[in-house]
C-alpha cells in the first residue's frame, strides 16, 4: 500500500478524505479534508450574450469546477439548484443524494479535485482507494460503475469498498453493534454481527440533517419576518439545536421556552425559540410533524429484535453506536439513550458506545471514514483489494466477488 492510498467516505452533505498515511491519535485533526458534496457548474452563456452573441451563435457550456469551500460552505444545500454570479450562473449539483451517487458525471469531477488537488496524486501515478459506502441504499451496478470508473478514469491500482456502518464499528474497535448513522439526508440503522452487515435489520428514518435545517429555516424566518439563507440556518443548527432528553421534558420545555436572540457566524441577529428543541424532537415522536414513519427508537429496536439469535442481540443492545456529524446534536446521544431503557426489557442493558481515547475527537462523527483508514492498512497489505489484474480479468463485476458486504 502507497503512502498515497486514499480513502473516501461519501456523503450527501460532505466527503471525507485522506491518505491511509495520515498519523492517529486523540489530537489528530481527521479525516485531513471534508469537503462539500457539491459541484458548480458555471453556464457562461451570460457573460457570451454580452460579449460575443452577435459574432457567435453557438452557446458554449463551461466545465465543471469544483466547489470551493471547505464544509459548512455556502454550498452545502442538497440537490440541485441554480445560481447566478459575476461568472454568469452556474447550477449546483449534488451527486450524492441519501448516500448513494446519483450524477456521475458531477461525481467523477469531485473526485478528480480530491484525488489531483487535495490529496496529491499525480497522472500516471496514481495509488489505491478505499471507498466506504451505504451498502443497504447502494446498488450492485453502483458499485460496479464505482469500481470501473476508479480503474479507467482514474488508473487506480486497486480498490477496495465497505461499509460505512462496520467501518465505523471498527473504528471502537468493535465487530458487532448497532449503528445509527444521523447523517444528512437520512437516519440509517444498521446491525453489524461478527463484522458482516446484518442485511434483514438495516433501515432508515426518511429526513436528517437536511431536514432538521430546513425546519429550523422556515421557523426562523416565520418567527424573524426576514429570509435567511440556508447557510445562516445550518449554522444556526449547529450551534442551538438540542434534543430534550424526554418527551416529557420536551413537553415542559417548549410550553415554557423563551425566545433568545443568537447572533451568527456572519454577524447576522436571528430570534430562536423552542424550535431549537422541535427540530430534533422528529426523530423520537415524528407523528407530531405529520411523519407517518417509526420513531428513530422504534427502529433500533425493530431492528435489532430482527436478529434471530439471542446473545447476538444482547450484544447489539449493548454496543450502540451514534454515528454521522448529525449526532454532535445537543443531547442526542443522552435521548437515544434513555428512550432505548424503555424500549427494551429490564433484563437489557442498553449502552452507548463511548470513543475510545487514544481516538480522535471527531471519531464519532467521521467513525466511517476512521474506520476504512484503520481498516486499508489491513486489506491492502493481505491482498483483500480489487487489483488492475482481476479487474482487466473479470471486469467491473469483480466487485461483488471480493466484498461479501
Ligand atoms: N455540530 C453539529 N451539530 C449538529 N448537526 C451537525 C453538526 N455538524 C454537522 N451537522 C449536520 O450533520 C449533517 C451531515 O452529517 P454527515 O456528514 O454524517 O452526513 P453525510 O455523510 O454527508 O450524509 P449521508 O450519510 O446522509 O449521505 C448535516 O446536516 C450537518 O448540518
Ligand atoms: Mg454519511
Amino acid at each position: 500500500m502507497g503512502d498515497r492510498t486514499a480513502i473516501l467516505d461519501h456523503g450527501s452533505w460532505s466527503i471525507k478524505a485522506g491518505h491511509a498515511s495520515s498519523a492517529l491519535s486523540a489530537e489528530a485533526d481527521l479525516p485531513p479534508l471534508v469537503t462539500p458534496t457539491t459541484v458548480r457548474v458555471y453556464d457562461v452563456r451570460t457573460k457570451l450574450q454580452f460579449d460575443q452573441i452577435m459574432e457567435d451563435a453557438e452557446t458554449v457550456r463551461g466545465g465543471v469546477s469544483k466547489s470551493s469551500g471547505g464544509a459548512g460552505d455556502a454550498s452545502l444545500s442538497g440537490g440541485d439548484s441554480v445560481e447566478a454570479s459575476a461568472n454568469g450562473s452556474y447550477t449546483e449539483l449534488g451527486p450524492v443524494q441519501d448516500g448513494v451517487i446519483c450524477d456521475w458525471d458531477a461525481m467523477e469531477a469531485l473526485w478528480h479535485y480530491i484525488f489531483y488537488e487535495q490529496l496529491g496524486w499525480e497522472k500516471g501515478e496514481e495509488e489505491a482507494v478505499l471507498i466506504a459506502e451505504r451498502m443497504l441504499s447502494s446498488s450492485k451496478l453502483q458499485r460496479e460503475l464505482t469500481t470501473q470508473i476508479m480503474f479507467e478514469k482514474f488508473n487506480t491500482k486497486g480498490v477496495y469498498m465497505a461499509d460505512q456502518a462496520r467501518l465505523s464499528l471498527g473504528s471502537y474497535g468493535k465487530v458487532s453493534g448497532c449503528v445509527v448513522d444521523i447523517g444528512h439526508g437520512k437516519i440509517g440503522v444498521s446491525c453489524v454481527a461478527d463484522g458482516q452487515l446484518h442485511m434483514p435489520s438495516g433501515d432508515s428514518m426518511p429526513f436528517g440533517g437536511e431536514a432538521f435545517t430546513h425546519f429550523l429555516r422556515e421557523a426562523i424566518q416565520a418567527r424573524n419576518g426576514r429570509e435567511y439563507s440556508v447557510k445562516s440556518a445550518e449554522d444556526l443548527k449547529h450551534e442551538c439545536m438540542e434534543v430534550c432528553s424526554s418527551s416529557k421534558a420536551y413537553q415542559s420545555r417548549t410550553a415554557s421556552c423563551e425566545e433568545r436572540e443568537h447572533i451568527l457566524p456572519d454577524g447576522l441577529t436571528v430570534k430562536i425559540g423552542k424550535e431549537a428543541l422541535q427540530a430534533g424532537e422528529v426523530c423520537f415522536q415524528p407523528h407530531l410533524f405529520g411523519y407517518k414513519c417509526m420513531s428513530l427508537v422504534d427502529m433500533v429496536h425493530t431492528s435489532i429484535s430482527s436478529v434471530a439469535d439471542q446473545v447476538m442481540k444482547r450484544l447489539l443492545t449493548e454496543s450502540i453506536l451514534v454515528a454521522g456529524c448529525g449526532s454532535a446534536t445537543r443531547g442526542m446521544e443522552q435521548r437515544v439513550l434513555n428512550e432505548l431503557k424503555l424500549a427494551f426489557p429490564p433484563s437489557y442493558s442498553p449502552s452507548i458506545l463511548r470513543r475510545p481515547e487514544y481516538m480522535p475527537q471527531t471519531c464519532p462523527m467521521h467513525s466511517a471514514w476512521v474506520g476504512g483508514f484503520i481498516e486499508a492498512k489491513l486489506a491492502f497489505a493481505q491482498n483483500q483489494h480489487i487489483t488492475k489484474y482481476d479487474y482487466d480479468e473479470y471486469g467491473p463485476s469483480v466487485v461483488h466477488k471480493k466484498f461479501l458486504l
